[in-house]
C-alpha cells in the first residue's frame, strides 16, 4: 500500500497524546486539554509527559529547580552567537546554538534541551536588536523567566499565566511532522539533541509551525473587518492558503484554538492587549470560515492552533519572526518524550518507496 504524505498510516504506538480529529479532542497522557490548560504549569505538563521515560522519576517541583539551573548553565553558550549566526532568522539562530549541546539520552541532556530554546530565543532576539542578553533567573518558573529574559523586566501574573497556558497546550500533539522527525532520528539511536534538531527543522516550515507569523501579516494586510471578505477571496483566487486554517487530522475546530482564546481573555480584561485586534481576528476568522466552506465544500477546513497563537504571542510582545521559536520552546518536551518512547519501545523506522523511474535498458 502506498500513501502520499503517510495520511492515516499508523507509524507508532504512543502513550503520550491522542488527537481525535472528528471530535476535535486532544488528550495528553489521559488528561483532556481543557483540564490540563486550566490546572497545569509548564513544569507540571513536562513532568507528566516525561514520566516513565527517563532513568529517574521527576516531579514538577524538582523539574522547576533543575530547569532553573539548566537555564543558567546553557546561558554560557550565548557567547557563541557571532554576527553570522545572528544574521539568521531567530529559529535558525536558536537551532544553531542548540546544535552546540552534547548528545545523550539521560535526564541531564533532557534538562539542557528543555532549557536551551527558552534561553537562546530571548537572547538571540535581544542581540539582534543590539541589546545585551538577560541572564536567566533560576528561581523563576520557565514561563516567567522566558518573559523576563525577553523584556528585561518581570512579567505580570496574567502574562505568565498566558505563556504557561500556551506552552502546556502545545507540549504534545500526536504524530505531527516534527514529532515524527524526532522519532525517526531516535529510532536510529542518535540521541536526544539530534532528535530535537531534526524536529525544529521540520517545525519551521509554513505548513507546520511556521504559520503564526504569516497569520499576523494577513491580519495587518486585511486591516479592517470590512475588508476581510474581499481580501480573503483574492488570496484564494491567487491559489494561496489561508494561514491558520486547515489541518491534516482535525475535520472540526482545533480544540487548542478556543483554549488559546481563553488564555488571551485575562490579558484583554486587564488592558494588556488591544481589544480591536481581537475583534478584527474574530471577524477575519468568521469571514475565512465562510469563504472556505463556499470554495472548498468537499474539505472541512476550520481554524487551527496557529491562528490564535499569533494573537497570544503578539500580546506577549514576541516579534512575529520569533513565533516558530516559541512553538519550539513548548514542543521540545513532547519531542523528547516521543524520542525516549521510540528509543525504549520502538524499532528502526524504515519505510519503503515505490520506484516509478526508468528501468535499465536491456543490453
Ligand atoms: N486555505 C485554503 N485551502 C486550504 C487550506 C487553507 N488553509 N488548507 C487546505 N486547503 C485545501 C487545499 O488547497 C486542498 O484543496 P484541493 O483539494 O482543492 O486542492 C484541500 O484543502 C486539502 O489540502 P491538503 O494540503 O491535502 O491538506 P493537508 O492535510 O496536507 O494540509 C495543512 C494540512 C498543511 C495544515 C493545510 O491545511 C495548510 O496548508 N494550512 C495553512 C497553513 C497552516 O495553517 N499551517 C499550520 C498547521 S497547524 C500546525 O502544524 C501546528
Amino acid at each position: 500500500m502506498k500513501n502520499n504524505g503517510l495520511e492515516d498510516v499508523i507509524a507508532a504506538e504512543t502513550r503520550l497524546s491522542d488527537v481525535d480529529g472528528e471530535a476535535g479532542r486532544l488528550v495528553i497522557r489521559g488528561v483532556s486539554l481543557d483540564l490540563l490548560v486550566e490546572r497545569a504549569t509548564y513544569e507540571d505538563a513536562a513532568a507528566l509527559l516525561l514520566d516513565g521515560f527517563l532513568e529517574r522519576a521527576v516531579t514538577a517541583a524538582d523539574l522547576k529547580v533543575r530547569l532553573g539551573q539548566a537555564r543558567a548553565e546553557v546561558f554560557a553558550h550565548v557567547r557563541a552567537a557571532d554576527a553570522a549566526l545572528l544574521s539568521l532568522p531567530p529559529v535558525d539562530a536558536m537551532r544553531a546554538l542548540i546544535a552546540r549541546l552534547p548528545d545523550g539520552e539521560d535526564f541531564e541532556t533532557t534538562l539542557r534541551l528543555l532549557a536551551a530554546p527558552a534561553v537562546f530565543l530571548p537572547a538571540v532576539l535581544r542581540l539582534q536588536k543590539g541589546e545585551t542578553p538577560v541572564a536567566p533567573t533560576p528561581s523563576l518558573s520557565q514561563s516567567a523567566d522566558i518573559l523576563a529574559m525577553l523584556n528585561a523586566s518581570l512579567p505580570t501574573r496574567e502574562q505568565v499565566a498566558a505563556l504557561d497556558a500556551y506552552l502546556v497546550m502545545i507540549a504534545d500533539h500526536g504524530l505531527n511532522a516534527s514529532t515524527f522527525a524526532s522519532r525517526v532520528v531516535a529510532s536510529t539511536g542518535a540521541g536526544l539533541t539530534s532528535s530535537v534538531l531534526a524536529a525544529i527543522s521540520a517545525l519551521k516550515g509554513p505548513l507546520h509551525g511556521g504559520a503564526p507569523g504569516p497569520v499576523l501579516d494577513m491580519l495587518d494586510a486585511i486591516g479592517s473587518e470590512d475588508n476581510a471578505k474581499a481580501w480573503l477571496g483574492q488570496a484564494l483566487d491567487r491559489g494561496e492558503r489561508l494561514m491558520g486554517f486547515g489541518h491534516r487530522i482535525y475535520r472540526v475546530r482545533d480544540p487548542r484554538a478556543d483554549a488559546l482564546k481563553g488564555a488571551l481573555r485575562p490579558l484583554v480584561m486587564t488592558g494588556q492587549v488591544d481589544p480591536d485586534r481581537i475583534r478584527l481576528a474574530e471577524a477575519v476568522e468568521q469571514a475565512a470560515l465562510a469563504i472556505l466552506r463556499e470554495r472548498k465544500p468537499d474539505r472541512p477546513l476550520d481554524v487551527n492552533v496557529e491562528f490564535y497563537t499569533a494573537l497570544l504571542l503578539d500580546a506577549l510582545k514576541f516579534p512575529r519572526a520569533a513565533f516558530t521559536g516559541v512553538f519550539a520552546i513548548g514542543r521540545t518536551v513532547g519531542w523528547v518524550a516521543h524520542a525516549r518512547e521510540q528509543a525504549l519501545e520502538g524499532r528502526l523506522i524504515r519505510p519503503r518507496s515505490v520506484y516509478v523511474g526508468p528501468l535499465p535498458q536491456a543490453a
